[in-house]
């Protein structure tokens, strides 16, 4: 495509993340959702009332008329003038629909997790290095102001070294999926609640710290050898920084979204709740700040770091498959430490 051109989106599934990314693109400038890709024929009309999540407004009526609009993602995915395949499918449907879609000549921005398996993942990968195409995976964490903004403080060093810092996310049990059974509670399909939902977590402390020597989590276990909730030390050597995170589905229904953090450093403390603690930097000397932070929606930062180097025609640096992978690695091997009781060292 030539470098600055309007990036032509084709949008596969039209669920809770579908929407929500779907409404992400409006605030882009260098992208267009031209088509989608859509199983259910009622959300096919541009009837997306029915859509919902754990967190933003839901669906609604949408004008589908000036969009091309197939059943099979797999017809999309040979639409001669889209350049970049959105993949917004339930995760079983991942890597058989990644690899689909960069077969056939595009780029794939990818839902998080990148798959079920590292083998699928491997798959996907080697898809993307033989059609010369951009495997993208939607770790949006690291795009919520609260988090970037933890991520330039830890690299600018401007407080000092990372002494500590914990990491939780514990939700209800997802309930959205409509127009039949609920694959979030299928363990084969989801993951369960590591693959699924502490992969968000899992994936900030690679980006954050990069990987640990090793893993020793405890969890409550689930159907299939998953878990519905864990907690892992991440073991970054004797003189790194103690980090902990604590994720789970196991919530009463009454807390359907919640993400904090804390993290420690030698010349201050930053401190975030989603549910009842704006960002808050605390000082040594008592002092304690709201820092000002981008208003900016994180799946719209995400999605622009996406387009951004393919309008440009540049190497894309941030959100690659291979990352992706490495994240699922480490819930896995997170998933074992939990199985077996015993410290599980990362290769
Ligand atoms: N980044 C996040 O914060 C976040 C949050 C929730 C879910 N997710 C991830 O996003 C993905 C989708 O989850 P969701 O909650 O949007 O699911 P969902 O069930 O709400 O939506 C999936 C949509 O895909 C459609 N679909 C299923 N199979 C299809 C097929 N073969 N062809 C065309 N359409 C098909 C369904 O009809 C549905 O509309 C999952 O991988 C999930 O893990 C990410």
């Amino acid at each position: 495509m030539p470098s600055g051109a309007k990036i032509r989106v084709g949008l596969a599934g039209i669920g809770f993340m579908g929407v929500t990314h779907f409404n992400a693109y409006k605030a882009i400038r260098g992208a267009k959702v031209e088509a989608i890709a859509e199983e259910d024929p009622i959300k096919r009309t541009g009837d997306w009332s029915g859509v919902r999540g754990n967190f933003g407004s839901g669906g609604g009526q949408v004008d589908v008329s000036k969009l091309r609009v197939y059943a099979d993602y797999a017809d999309m995915a040979r639409d001669p003038d889209l350049d970049l395949i959105d993949i917004c499918l339930p995760t079983p449907a991942h890597a058989k629909a990644a690899i689909t879609c960069l077969q056939a000549g595009k780029h794939v921005l990818l839902e998080k997790p990148i798959a079920l398996s590292l083998a699928d993942a491997d798959s996907m990968l080697q898809a993307a290095k033989k059609a010369k195409r951009h495997l993208f995976v939607g770790h949006v964490l690291r795009y919520f102001p609260q988090y970037r903004y933890l991520k330039q403080v830890c690299s600018s060093g401007r407080l000092g070294k990372l002494l500590a810092a914990r990491f939780r996310r514990i939700i209800a049990r997802p309930n959205w999926p409509t127009g039949g059974l609920n694959w979030f509670n299928d363990p084969k399909k989801s993951g369960g609640a590591v693959i699924d939902l502490h992969i968000h977590d899992a994936d900030y402390v690679l980006h954050l710290l990069g990987k640990p020597k090793a893993v020793d989590s405890r969890g409550v276990p689930a159907r299939a050898g998953t878990f519905d909730y864990i907690t892992t030390q991440y073991d970054f050597g004797r003189n790194g920084p103690a980090v902990t995170s604590e994720g789970g589905w196991i919530a009463a229904q009454g807390l359907p979204f919640e993400q904090s953090f804390e993290a420690y450093f030698e010349k201050g403390t930053i401190l975030y709740n989603s549910s009842d603690r704006p960002l808050t930097l605390l000082d040594h000397k008592g002092g304690k700040v709201e820092p000002k932070l981008p208003t900016e929606d994180g799946f719209v930062a995400e999605i622009k770091a996406v387009i951004q180097p393919l309008a440009e025609g540049v190497q894309p640096g941030n959100l690659l498959g291979a990352a992706g992978q490495a994240s699922l690695a480490l819930c896995l091997a997170e998933q074992e430490s939990a199985r077996t009781g015993k410290r599980v060292v990362l290769r």
